[in-house]
């Protein structure tokens, strides 16, 4: 199994790159099922969960050419329309093509996912979302199965919360439907608005993607697609937290900063000086005192939970106590013990974490439990003194693109050993 060799104290200085987005890509690879054409997806990251996605497809009838940065789907027909365990237990996200499976084939049968390692994560609210639609959902041996022999028909869709993949299934299933759907609701990701505008370009008709009511008018057919995949808003802002946790001078190119700006806010507020220099690019200079600054995760455009732990590794570095509340998901201060075991003092209790600064941290023996907690444990190992190993970085690579290239790239002494 990878581990990261890290070697913590150096300023991180230069230009760092950010990726396509992982949590659109997901969505707009499923939404290639939609269609009969070739869907043609530029700035694919090149990370594990688009690897399974992929493969996924595949498995239910495309055939995926990947050239570079950009991967092409073509799916003349669906001939096995199934989400099979041994792939949905390593990837939720794997049930994002129930949706669209429904709607071009009229039936999907997709395993369910059981526990996560931050939280239960049911997929009722996709199924109820899919029973609006007119949907017939039987549950049997741990798999679902949606029919819908004559087709989906419009409806009226509240979600009783706001569930991210959860809109993005049933949106890709309300644009093959028949008749007008309403989303009430429904999650304003930019993720949701990358998705809703590559299916606008396929055809479909949406209005109010980005605003809690989505409305679609069902077509009968969508179109193939050449589409560009907006920047991982996740990955900029673990970058920006690691110029700053390390005192650089860093600049994070080809990001979109509205997407940051509750992270970058936060961050100005402890005293961390960032500049956007347009065209895509934030300057963060870190190596000043910092104050602490509480925070909650929030549905977008509050907080988000996917930059909860890798917030909770610089606030460690901030002078004062601060609380961070996590609103989203039931366990996802995994990190915490880690980060601990580096010599930070933090206080779990449910929810809410306490985190007392500043810590003088030292580099230990961690283990990487989910995707944002590895992250946390890079950002805190860049600080660190001494080495820091970081065991099971398999999760890291799920969703973090070549993330030790890019971080040697700009000075930090990273490396990655069997
Ligand atoms: N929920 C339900 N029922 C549902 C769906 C969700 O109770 O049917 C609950 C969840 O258990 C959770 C909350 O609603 O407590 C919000 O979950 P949501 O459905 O929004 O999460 P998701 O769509 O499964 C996506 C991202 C996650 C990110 C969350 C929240 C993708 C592929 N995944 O998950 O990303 O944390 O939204 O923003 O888009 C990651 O990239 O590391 C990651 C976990």
């Amino acid at each position: 199994m990878d581990k990261f060799v890290i070697e913590g104290g150096t300023p991180l200085h230069g230009s760092i790159a950010t990726s396509g987005a992982k949590n659109s890509a997901l969505p707009e690879l499923a939404a290639a099922l939609l269609t009969d054409e070739p869907v043609i997806l530029r700035r694919i990251p090149r990370v594990r969960d688009i690897r399974t996605m992929e493969r996924l497809l595949v498995d239910i009838g495309s055939d995926v050419a990947e050239d570079g940065e950009q991967v092409t789907i073509n799916t003349p027909k669906i001939l096995s329309p199934e989400a099979p365990y041994e792939l949905v237990k390593t990837m939720r996200a794997s049930s994002l093509v129930l949706g669209p499976l429904v709607a071009r084939a009229g039936r999907a049968r997709v395993s369910l996912p059981g526990g996560c390692g931050i939280g239960a994560r049911p997929i009722n609210l996709h199924l109820k979302g899919l029973e609006h639609l007119g949907a017939k959902i039987e549950q049997s041996h741990g798999y679902i199965e949606a029919v819908a022999p004559n087709g989906l028909k419009g409806g009226r869709i509240t979600f009783d919360r706001i569930t991210v993949t959860g809109t993005e299934d049933i949106l890709m299933a309300a644009v093959l439907a028949s008749g007008e759907s309403v989303i009430e609701n429904a999650a304003r990701e930019p993720e949701v608005v990358d998705l809703a505008e590559m299916l606008i370009k396929m055809g479909a008709q949406i209005e109010g993607a980005g605003t809690s009511t989505i409305r679609v008018n069902g077509v009968s057919k969508l179109h193939g697609v050449t589409h560009e995949i907006i920047a991982d808003r996740i990955e900029a802002g673990t970058f920006l937290i690691a110029g700053a946790i390390s005192g650089g001078d860093l600049r994070v190119t080809g990001c979109v900063p509205e997407h940051v700006a509750a992270l970058t806010s936060k961050m100005i507020e402890a005293g961390v000086r960032i500049t956007d220099e347009g065209g895509g690019t934030l300057r963060v200079q870190g190596g000043t005192t910092l104050s602490p600054v509480d925070m909650r995760t929030e549905e977008f455009p509050g907080f988000a939970t996917d930059l909860q732990a890798q917030y909770m590794a610089l606030m460690t570095q901030a002078d004062g106590i601060s609380f961070i509340s996590e609103t989203i998901f039931e366990n996802r201060f995994m990190h915490a013990q880690e980060l601990i075991r580096m010599g930070a003092r933090i206080r779990l209790d449910g929810r809410q974490a306490t985190i007392a600064g500043r810590s003088y941290l030292t580099g230990a023996g961690v283990i990487a439990s989910d995707l944002r907690a590895s992250a946390s444990l890079v950002l805190a190992a860049l600080v660190a003194k001494g080495e820091t190993v970081i065991d099971r970085v398999y999760h890291i690579d799920r969703g973090y693109e070549k993330i030790e290239e890019k971080l040697s790239g700009v000075g930090a002494r990273i490396s990655r050993v069997d």
